[in-house]
């Protein structure tokens, strides 16, 4: 399976801490904690004595201890101590499974096999002049796919989201430009005209977005500032990050990159929830839960160009997991 090849984001960095934490990534149950030298570990969420879960054990000593016997596991996986057996030093095959993590964007990323993948890139995390903050985590009851495609997805917007990205008098979308890149696909001249496209709006607007996916489960978009506007000069971007969790549920964060430096974490991370709650039970409902990357198992317009472009690579990179 590709997929387990790639990095996923299974929980915010703060939420590690040294006591064990039960996360979910592609099917498998995996267990985080936090060692001495505040390196995240991420092992297999089952003891190899009589599998047990690891994650309703505790830190003991800078390795994870499980809750039945008290066999220690340090970084990297290694059994350290079998309590029953002071004096026993366990061999190198006595282990646990341990995977990759890496942290960035405010999150904790594992891979369960290993590859020479990167993390997706988002490229406003380099803009130092953009304040970043995360919103979430969601769990959502949809798989990654669907809910990337929605987040693409701007002929919705007059519907789900009116008052605020739409409304049902201009459900009419100009045309846009969808092309292939390197890590997935970029569309260009998004406009909508939005009555409340973020919290200061005092006015319906045309807006402008860049919409681009970086890998299977990510995305994001990039607002382009009107001429002469205040923001002129300012790219700021949303960032989707989902783990899959099964192929039929979904863990979610939006990472921000914004020019607004007067409103508190609180109020932009509201704004953020208020948009993807009126997304989140359309979401739910759609069936298949897996999306379909048969072009004939759903129809099209011409408004969902964008949409085909990404189910496409998806087939191209062999993904399997959330699609049917
Ligand atoms: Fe974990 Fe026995 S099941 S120590
Ligand atoms: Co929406």
């Amino acid at each position: 399976m590709t997929e387990r090849t790639l990095w996923h984001p299974v929980a915010q960095s703060p939420e590690v801490v040294t006591a064990p934490l039960p996360v979910q990534l592609l099917d498998q149950a995996l267990v985080l904690w936090r060692n001495a030298e505040g390196l995240v570990q991420a092992f297999n969420d089952r003891c190899p004595h009589r599998g047990a879960r690891l994650s309703m054990g505790r830190v003991e000593n800078g390795s994870l201890e499980c809750p039945y016997h008290g066999w220690q596991f340090s970084s990297g996986g290694q059994c350290v101590k079998v309590p029953a057996v002071p004096d026993f030093v366990p061999p190198p095959s006595q282990c646990v499974k341990s995977f990759e993590v890496q942290e960035d964007y405010g999150l904790v990323w594992v891979r369960l096999e290993a590859s020479d993948s990167q993390l997706p890139v988002f490229a406003a995390e380099a803009d130092t002049h953009l304040r970043k903050l995360n919103c979430g985590p969601y769990d959502v009851a949809a798989s990654a796919p669907r809910i990337i495609e929605n987040f693409l997805d701007m002929a919705h917007f007059g519907f789900v989201h009116e008052g605020w990205l739409g409304s049902r008098d201009a459900t009419a979308m100009a045309s846009y430009k969808v092309e292939a890149t390197a890590n997935g696909v970029l569309a260009t001249g998004c406009k909508a005209v939005q009555p409340q496209s973020n919290l200061h709006s005092t006015q319906a607007a045309e807006v402008e977005y860049t919409y681009e996916v970086t890998a299977p489960y990510t995305a994001l978009l990039t607002k382009i500032p009107e001429e002469g506007s205040s923001k002129q000069g300012w790219r700021e971007s949303i960032g989707l990050f989902i783990c899959p969790v099964t192929s039929e549920s979904s863990r979610v964060w939006f990472r921000l990159a914004v020019a607004d430096f007067e409103s508190s974490d609180e109020q932009l991370q509201t704004f953020q929830h208020t948009i993807f709650v009126q997304d989140q039970p359309v979401l739910e409902s759609q069936l298949p839960k897996a999306l379909p990357l048969d072009p004939r198992a759903e129809m099209h317009s011409s408004a969902d160009r964008m949409s085909a472009a990404y189910r496409r690579f998806l087939k191209s990179q062999a993904i399997t997991f959330g699609v049917c």
